[in-house]
């Protein structure tokens, strides 16, 4: 049967659709929203009517009004509809308890059909393996959705607390322009082409960077800013090409007052928004030690499997590739698999495999049985090396110990994606477990072997630490940063530092990076004159908002809490971006294509 729509005319929503309970009976109402469910009950039609608030149970009764049953029997899901009726407890028995307005139903007398829909390409429910390709397509629907739903309001109430608690520490949001000259951030930039200045760019911002140094040199201590970033590269779930960050600056402080705002603001997003209390103070790690122990620089601390150097035992053994490594300049290191030992071959053959996926040339277990320790490679132990492998890693019968032997880096890489690969297989990550930490003392630059010249490791802003400032000269790939990461069980939830305010310090960092003075003046010669006019000292932090919304909310990949994601192949499938554009548009720009 055929609907026939009608316009809304001078009807008035009297009540969203999750707002009716006992103390409406009686009532008569007027409710809009889409058809989320029809059933036909013997002549009785039920119509579970849904928006973004909930939904409400709506009976139609031919004995009660036949004009709208009969039109109630054209409805399918997802019609846009509009019904007026009274309020009516549900029968004893007929109670809907997991719905916030199960104790009711509205006893309709007219229906206005006010749109249609074909059938949907997926049911708009809680059900949650659907597609991501077919989500993403139509993802007004998938929106419809309460898991989406929930998402979405979760990201504005993060939104709302932040503003509230960052302006009541006395924060200033400021908007900072998204045409700008690049601003590096160790991404490619997204360009947009110039139309006024045909053959010139504008580079959307990877941060507000500069900006906010700038606002500082202005005076207006205490920025916030809620803003999207752009990065080309490549992306993962936890990386898209744009993303929204929490990025905030401070003048006349040090490191420690920009941690007690972080802390701050993480602690009453966690408390308003999800009811935890995170533990603080927050535990500190220096970049160092987060490596030497966990092979990471963003350690998830929610369970052990440390790494521990068995250099020692190495020496001790007849195991000469581990000889060569220790020459070399490598490391041995090795996790103690609690209770493993019962691994079967196989279990222990993906682990290996595991371990050359993410980089290891080889990888060496050994069962620590109740006869001893036992492994293809036990024969190189003797009994000495035997006991100093045992100390160093902790180890007791039933225990399983991995190896790994190589340069430090390698090491570090593949025995902490191996800790975290044991925690999943293991199931070692208790749900509702937070262990916030700060990561400090970050090298200040790293060695890009390709292009035979340092770059910067957070940014070229980033001070070094005063104690190292004579390594820039003599070793400056040992200087550390004021730098400071912000992680929570695994994730790089936000990143700051100090930053460099005398224009000779910031010169020399230029000049390390193999910046020349012409390009620097060039490139960045805005902010080296604004420098020398009075720049306080100053720093700050950004944290990756779309990170944070998705540890709140308990998802893994950024896109189920941003309302309009790209794939990982960064492109937006609903709007089919990025597309071809008319060549008028490019002779404009002064562009032509490559054929
Ligand atoms: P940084 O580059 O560390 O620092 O970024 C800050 C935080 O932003 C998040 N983030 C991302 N989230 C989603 N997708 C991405 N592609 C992505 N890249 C980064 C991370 C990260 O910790 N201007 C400096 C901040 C400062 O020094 O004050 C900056 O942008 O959670």
């Amino acid at each position: 049967m055929s609907t026939a729509i009608e316009p809304l005319g001078d009807w008035q929503r009297s009540h969203h659709c999750g707002a009716l309970g006992a103390q409406h009976v009686g009532q008569r109402v007027t409710l809009m929203g889409w058809v989320a469910k029809r059933r036909d009950h013997g002549g009785v039609i039920f119509v579970d009517l849904r928006d973004r608030h909930g939904v409400t149970q709506v009976v139609f009764n031919p004995q009660h009004n036949p004009q709208a049953h009969r039109r109630a029997e054209g409805l399918h899901n997802e019609y846009v509809i509009a019904v007026q009726g009274v309020v009516e407890a549900r029968p004893e028995g007929m109670i809907n308890l997991r719905l916030a307005t199960g104790a009711i139903e509205v006893n309709a007398d007219t229906l206005r059909p006010l749109n249609t829909s074909p059938p949907p390409p997926f049911a708009i429910d809680e059900s949650g393996d659907l597609g991501e390709e077919l989500r993403l397509r139509y993802r007004y629907l998938d929106l419809r959705r309460p898991p989406m739903q929930r998402n979405l309001l979760l990201r504005h109430r993060a939104y709302q607390a932040t503003r509230r608690l960052l302006d009541g520490l006395g924060f200033m949001e400021v908007e900072t322009p998204f045409l700008i000259r690049s601003t590096p951030e160790g991404a490619r930039d997204y360009l947009v082409p110039s139309r006024v200045h045909p053959g010139e760019f504008f580079a959307l911002p990877q941060s507000p960077q500069i900006y906010k140094q700038i606002l500082m040199i202005a005076g207006y201590d205490r920025y916030f800013q809620i803003v999207k970033c752009f990065r080309d590269e490549d992306l993962r779930a936890d990386r898209q090409p744009e993303f929204t960050q929490i990025d905030i600056e401070m003048s006349f402080i040090s490191e420690r007052d920009i941690m007690a705002v972080a802390e701050d603001l993480l602690c009453a997003l966690f408390a308003q928004l999800i009811e935890v209390e995170l533990p603080r103070p927050f535990l500190h790690l220096t970049y160092r030690e987060a490596m030497d122990r966990f092979g990471s620089d963003k350690p998830d601390l929610r369970f052990g499997l440390e790494l521990m150097d068995v250099a020692a035992a190495a020496i001790a053994s007849e195991f000469k590739v581990l000889h060569g490594v220790l020459e070399a300049g490598g490391q041995v290191k090795g996790i103690n698999v609690k209770g493993c030992a019962s691994f079967s071959r196989s279990q222990l053959d993906e682990l290996v495999t595991y371990a050359q996926q993410v980089g290891a040339k080889g990888m060496s277990w050994i069962k620590h049985t109740p006869q001893g320790l036992e492994s293809s490679i036990a024969k190189f132990f003797s009994p000495q090396a035997q006991a100093l492998l045992i100390e160093a890693l902790g180890s007791e019968p039933g225990d399983l110990l991995l190896m790994v032997a190589d340069q430090p880096a390698v090491v570090a890489k593949v025995l902490g994606a191996l800790r975290l690969e044991l925690a999943r297989r293991l199931d070692l990550l208790p749900e509702g477990a937070w262990r916030p930490l700060w990561v400090t003392e970050f090298p200040l630059l790293e060695y890009d072997p390709e292009a035979k010249r340092y770059a910067a490791m957070h940014h070229p802003f980033t001070a070094p630490m005063e104690a190292d400032l004579p390594l820039l000269s003599t070793d400056p790939g040992a200087a550390r940063a004021r730098a400071y990461d912000l992680v929570l069980n695994g994730n790089e939830i936000a990143g700051g530092s100090i930053r460099i305010f005398q224009r000779p310090v910031q010169s020399r960092l230029f000049e390390l990076l193999g910046i020349t003075q012409e390009e620097a003046a060039e490139k960045f010669g805005f902010l080296l004159e604004a420098l020398e006019f009075g720049a306080p000292p100053h720093g700050g932090i950004a944290f990756g908002f779309d990170r944070l919304v998705a540890l709140l909310a308990g998802v893994d990949s950024l896109r189920e809490v941003i309302a309009f994601p790209k794939t990982n192949k960064a492109v937006g499938l609903m709007e089919k971006a990025p597309g071809p554009v008319d060549q008028t548009q490019l002779r404009e720009l002064g562009i032509q294509l490559r054929p």
